[in-house]
């Protein structure tokens, strides 16, 4: 059910996984300070790989190089095949820090991605509006960001994401800035989300109990200089529902697990 294997394992495996992005042996300084020293990951298509790390240790700074948003010193980045050099139309990053427009309504914001793209106003608005629906903010359409909790602008970014249709979506914590139950509430429709869409997430969160319930595989980084420690391949959680999910005795196992690798390298 559960395989682990540091990367060097994985790399040698990779034949008959279609993976929609590879970072291979990527170096990034920021003048002094060494940031990611040959990290090198895959990232399997249609599945949810959460990134877990202690903070600084260069998640945000990998999910960007990955984005095309900033440039790896050495390295190679590919998505669907073809390298990164710049951001493009088939990743879609959701913002710690939301990114909306203050003056504009929640279906506007939703529909902005198509609007730069010149799509007609009601086909945009057919397809925000859908997808309003589906990360739980139907009746806000209407409303601005200001009016709304930080979870629900959270999901504004998150529906904006997914109406441009990248097939990657790059997701930096997207929920630390949110009450527990939002959350958890936040983390089945993710759930849902990579069920149904078959797009590829790359989900950056500081939570193990989170990066265990919502991904298909955890990859754990060291701190800085990072490169990955290990990769944990899950499975068979999926079909269950949420409340035996936290209570299943794997489940709880690998939690553990994790935390004994990651505590390491905390005080
Ligand atoms: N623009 C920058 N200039 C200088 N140092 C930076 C910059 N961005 C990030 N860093 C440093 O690089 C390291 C990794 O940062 P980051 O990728 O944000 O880590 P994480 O997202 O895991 O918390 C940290 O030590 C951070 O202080
Ligand atoms: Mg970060």
């Amino acid at each position: 059910m559960i395989t682990t294997g540091n990367n060097q394992v994985m790399s040698d495996n990779t034949n008959d996984i279609d993976y929609a992005v590879t970072v291979r042996n990527v170096y990034k300084n920021y003048g002094d300070v060494e940031a990611l020293r040959d990290l090198s990951l895959d990232f399997p298509r249609g599945q949810l790989t959460s990134v877990l790390g202690p903070s600084g240790c260069g998640k945000t700074t990998l999910l960007k190089i990955i984005a095309g948003l900033l440039p790896a010193d050495s390295g190679e980045v590919t998505v669907n095949g073809q390298p990164v050099t710049r951001p493009g139309a088939d990743r879609a990053f959701v913002f710690q820090d939301f990114a909306l427009l203050p003056w504009a309504s929640v279906l506007r914001n939703v529909a902005f991605g198509l609007e730069l793209r010149g799509v007609a106003k009601s086909e945009r608005e057919a397809i925000a509006e859908k997808y309003i629906g589906d990360v739980g903010l139907k009746g806000f359409e209407n409303s601005y960001p200001h009016e709304l909790s930080g979870g629900m602008r959270q999901r504004v970014g998150l529906a904006r994401a997914l109406c441009v249709d990248a097939q990657v979506l790059l997701m930096d914590e997207p929920f630390s800035a949110v009450d527990e139950q939002t959350r958890r509430k936040f983390q089945e429709d993710l759930l849902n989300l990579v069920k149904n869409e078959n797009k590829t997430f790359l989900f950056v969160t500081h939570s193990i109990e989170e990066a265990v319930y919502v991904s298909d595989q955890v990859a754990i980084l060291l701190p800085r200089p990072s490169r990955v420690s290990e990769v944990i391949k899950l499975e068979g959680f999926r079909d269950k529902d949420a409340t035996s999910i936290r209570r299943d005795p794997e489940y709880l196992d690998i939690v553990d697990r994790i935390w004994a690798s990651l505590r390491t390298y905390v005080e």
